[in-house]
């Protein structure tokens, strides 16, 4: 049975914009959340990670320096200091030689920021990394929102996503690495019934060595144990096409107005 979260998008393709759509504006922002909205992709993927205070705020990286115009971990600085920051400061369509988001007043949102406004969409959340207590204070927050059943959480930390299914039950995880790895393998040697899945989603990499070689196999798997899969990061149309005739269930994009007007919907 499908986690509300994916009963809800149905049975098309899904176009997930990876940290709100990073190759159209900058990453993992409620600028890019409203500009992905707008466009109607299905989910918003998003990283979440701990500031100093412990809030969880939207970010990739362990430090702010890529995406900001500050510098250091974000583990060292305080929710305010983290936000005076400017999270358009760094983004560039032409390889820097502009950067037309620059003092637009773009920041890093806080988890709760992203929940307070889009109460409806669809969410792919990564825990970056895990925390004593993140698990936890991640369920309250969708809880607190209401967004059980809008939010689909993921981690490459086993150990966390194990955790958060403790707490959370009802919300829906993907499959970490090792998770993947198991019944890519299980699979291969047909005996892939054996697994009995305590996720959801499957998100998986387009080039990682062996599961290229096991992807069509583990689409059908996936397909009878009513899995979503996910590619990512998708971000030339041949390879989206490739990947949904072979029968991934969603794409996450840099560009999702490419998937979407691949899909004939923009
Ligand atoms: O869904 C997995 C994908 O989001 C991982 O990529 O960008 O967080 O390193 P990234
Ligand atoms: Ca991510």
């Amino acid at each position: 049975e499908h986690p509300r979260v994916l009963a809800d998008l149905g049975n098309h393709p899904l176009v997930i914009a990876h940290r709100g759509g990073r190759g159209l504006w900058p990453e993992n922002t409620l600028f890019a959340f409203e500009r992905a909205s707008d466009l109607k992709v299905d989910m918003l993927e998003m990283d979440v990670r701990r500031t100093r205070d412990g809030e969880l705020v939207v970010l990739h990286d362990a430090e702010v320096d890529r995406t900001t115009n500050g510098s250091g971990k974000l583990a060292d600085l305080s929710l305010a200091e983290a936000q005076a920051l400017d999270a358009g400061y760094r983004w560039s369509a032409d390889g820097g030689e502009s950067h037309p988001y620059r003092g637009q007043g773009i920041r890093i949102p806080t988890l709760a920021e992203v929940l307070e406004r889009f109460p409806e969409k669809p969410k792919v959340v990564e825990i970056k990394v895990p925390d004593i207590g993140l698990e936890e204070q991640l369920c309250d927050l969708l809880t607190e929102h209401g967004q059980r059943d809008k939010a689909l959480v993921g981690s490459f930390y086993e150990r966390s996503l194990k955790r958060f299914r403790e707490v959370c039950p009802e919300v829906a995880t993907s499959a970490g690495p090792t998770s993947v790895r198991l019944l890519v393998a299980l699979d291969w040697i047909g005996l892939g019934r054996l697994i009995t899945p305590s996720y959801h989603a499957l998100q998986i990499p387009e080039h990682s060595g062996g599961l290229d070689v096991a992807t069509a196999g583990l689409m059908e798997t996936a397909q009878q144990r009513g899995l979503n899969v996910q590619m990512w990061t998708i971000n030339e149309q041949p390879a989206m096409q490739r990947l949904l005739d072979m029968g991934a269930h969603g794409l996450i994009t840099d560009y999702p107005d490419r998937a979407l007007q691949l899909l004939g919907r923009s």
